[in-house]
């Protein structure tokens, strides 16, 4: 067993050299193999070290987003991967001048995005993802740094209370804007574009869909009913219910802002009805209410208000099926994602994830039955279907 810093070295370094394929790999060895990494490096860095990373780790993202920009990943993509280019081909192939390029480069170095041998840059397979034709290149465009930055002048200024209004959070302050995080999206294409590419992205949990554990086919059973994905972005979601069960009885409609749903493109026999949830809603007597990570961005107050008016839309025999993240009830048991998806609803929102008892009982003040919480048969511990119905 390895037990010397050389030792682990030369394990990884032949680890490095000969990577499994991730077919091979089991379940959770590759995250258990980094979260032991990353204490090991928490353990073994000097003090002054670990805090040097820690305070230049939010510049990251912004040289990313500067590189991308200049079109580096672009010139990169155009040559083929493992392609390497030179520092002259690539000044001749992107914005900006040789300056500014070769002192981008030696950052992209440091953060392990290209390696530099014989005078030739090479990019990490990883990171031709960050090219501008890409979703996850979309991705990038969507994170605005700004407002996590500028948030602890925003708590500070509020004697670090929870904020609690969606339309004077950090997003406002930071980015001098009185409109809603979504209306500020909506305002500019730049904007709402990337939104939405993030939100059609492959999910960690996607192997393990609601649909997979529901009895969709018993619930869904007739040609009256009506399925209602509310706030369901460009129809992701949807879609795939429509995939997975293609001769499934009754109508699909796929409700978001009109800016959202605008030009979306859906497979035959999907409805688009462009409707903000703060309306009444339209569709009266639906089967099935279905919202996916649309709560939880909103505060309780506009959360309830939402429920409400589902609520008043429903019928005796309506179901609501709410999918959402749900933090763990000790608050030591999420995983990163959970836990920064949490920020970002404050960030963004003023709102917040919730626990399993707080989704619970945010549906009894919005007086819905709770009928079940589905849990993923994998144990994904960070995501839950609550099925719901009015009380009369
Ligand atoms: C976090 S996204 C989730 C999208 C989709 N359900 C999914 O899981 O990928 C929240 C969605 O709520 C939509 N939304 C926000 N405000 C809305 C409103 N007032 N009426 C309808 N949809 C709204 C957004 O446009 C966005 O598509």
């Amino acid at each position: 067993m390895a037990t010397s810093i050389s030792e682990v070295t030369r394990a990884v370094e032949a680890l490095l050299a000969n990577p499994p394929p991730v077919e091979d790999r089991k379940d959770g060895e590759a995250e258990h193999l980094f979260d032991a990494m990353e204490r090991l490096r928490v353990t073994l860095e000097k003090p002054e070290q670990t805090v040097n990373r820690i305070i230049f780790s939010c510049r990251t993202l912004p040289i990313i987003k500067i590189a991308q920009g200049m079109g580096i990943f672009d010139a990169f993509a155009d040559v083929g991967l493992n392609h390497p280019l030179t520092l002259g081909q690539l000044d001749e192939q992107t914005k900006g001048d040789r300056t500014m390029l070769t002192r981008i480069l030696r950052l992209l170095i440091t953060e392990k995005v290209i390696t530099k041998s014989n005078d030739e840059y090479t990019l990490a397979p990883f990171a031709y993802q960050f090219r501008n034709d890409t979703v996850s290149g979309e991705v990038v465009k969507h994170f605005h740094a700004i407002t996590a930055i500028q948030s602890p002048n925003y708590l500070k200024a509020r004697d670090y209370m929870s904020p609690d209004d969606a339309f004077d959070a950090p997003h406002q302050f930071a980015n001098n804007t009185k409109n809603h995080y979504f209306h500020w999206l909506a305002d500019d294409e730049e904007r709402q574009r990337p939104f939405n590419a993030t939100m059609s992205l492959p999910r960690h949990d996607d192997h393990n869909q609601w649909f997979d554990i529901y009895p969709v086919r018993e619930r869904l059973n007739d040609e009256s009913h009506v399925f209602v994905d509310l706030g369901g972005g460009s129809g992701h979601d949807i879609a795939r219910l429509k995939t997975k069960f293609p001769d499934l009885p009754g109508r699909l409609v796929l409700q978001d802002l009109p800016a959202v749903v605008r030009g979306v493109s859906l497979p035959n026999g999907i409805e688009i009805n462009p409707h903000n949830m703060f309306d009444p809603q339209p569709i009266k007597d639906a089967r099935a209410y279905y919202m996916r990570t649309v709560l939880h961005d909103w505060p309780d107050k506009q959360a309830l208000e939402v429920l409400s008016r589902v609520r008043e839309a429903m019928g005796k025999d309506s179901i609501l099926l709410i999918n959402e993240n749900v933090l763990s009830e000790s608050g030591a048991d999420d995983t990163p994602v959970v836990a920064h998806t949490d920020f970002t609803m404050m960030l963004n929102f003023s709102s917040r994830e919730r626990t399993e008892s707080e989704w619970i009982e945010l549906l009894q003040k919005a007086d819905l039955k709770l009928i079940k919480v589905w849990r993923p048969r994998v144990t994904i511990k960070s995501r839950a279907l609550f099925e719901a119905m009015r009380v009369d």
